[in-house]
């Protein structure tokens, strides 16, 4: 069986001490989580002091983006050397606002994604839709590109550790969610191109998450889907109550 990961994406929000205090509370609240493997990506800023704050526990650290580049005249742009001193060990990669407000392409994600999994850390690569596009008609060819894009040139070893966060753009943030039927479909869909590329073994063992207004209320539904081993949360993040609220449903369903 797939573990579950509950990745929680900050985004720009939380200021340094803010943050300290609430990766504490959730370090707090998840103490007695054994099932699940639990995720949180704060600012950049505030990376190195949470680092400090979830070492030794069962919360991992994620950052919410990386240059593919090792180092030099890039400003505002963070290294993977960076992120892997502070003990990262995931890197969101191509998530839709990059995609929409900062020139993420296929292309950036795929040279992300190398980069992150040469230094031994592990992508979460984010794919959607709009809902222009699902309306369109367009959505498999949507997803397919995004897909074999990110993975151009990448090894099954490589696949193996990365994870895949499905978020429909029309749902982030939106209060409006997919419905268990909606994405647990579409997920099946992107299992299939992974299957496409790497087959049977890789798209079985590789995680696909769901993200878009995941909350403790459709958690359960969500989670219960054949093909959604997990969230990506950005609001329900923000609280360790609501965040928890999320990784209850799935310590549970791991059982
Ligand atoms: P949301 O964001 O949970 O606030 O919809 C999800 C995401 O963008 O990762």
């Amino acid at each position: 069986m797939r573990q579950y990961i509950i990745a929680g994406n900050w985004k720009m929000n939380k200021t340094v001490s803010e943050s300290v205090a609430l990766a504490q509370s959730i370090v707090a609240a998840v103490k007695d989580i054994k099932k699940v493997e639990v995720v949180i990506a704060p600012t950049y800023l505030a990376c190195a002091k949470v680092a400090d704050v979830v070492k030794g526990t069962n919360v991992k650290l994620a950052v919410q983006d990386v240059h593919w580049k090792d180092q030099g005249a890039f400003t505002g742009k963070v290294s993977i050397d960076m992120v892997k001193e502070i003990g990262a060990e995931y890197v969101i990669i191509g998530h839709s606002e990059q995609r929409q407000f900062f020139g993420e392409t296929d292309e950036t994600v795929n040279l992300k994604a190398k980069k992150t999994l040469s230094a031994g850390l592990k992508p979460i690569i984010c794919i959607g839709e709009t809902l222009e596009e699902r309306q369109g008609g367009k959505l498999e060819t949507v997803l397919s590109t995004q897909i074999k894009g990110a993975y151009a040139g990448l090894s099954e070893v490589d696949a193996l550790n990365t994870v895949i966060a499905y978020e429909p753009v029309w749902a982030i943030g939106t209060g409006v969610t997919a419905s268990d039927e909606q994405a647990q479909e579409t997920q099946a869909f992107c299992r299939s191109v992974v299957k496409e590329i790497y087959g049977e073994k890789v798209s079985e063992a590789l995680r696909i998450q769901y993200g878009g207004s995941m909350k403790a209320e459709n958690a359960q539904g969500l989670l219960g889907q054949k093909d959604i081993d997990g969230g990506l949360i950005g609001g329900a993040a923000l609280k360790a109550e609501t965040f928890f609220g999320i990784i209850a449903p799935a310590e549970q369903l791991s059982a």
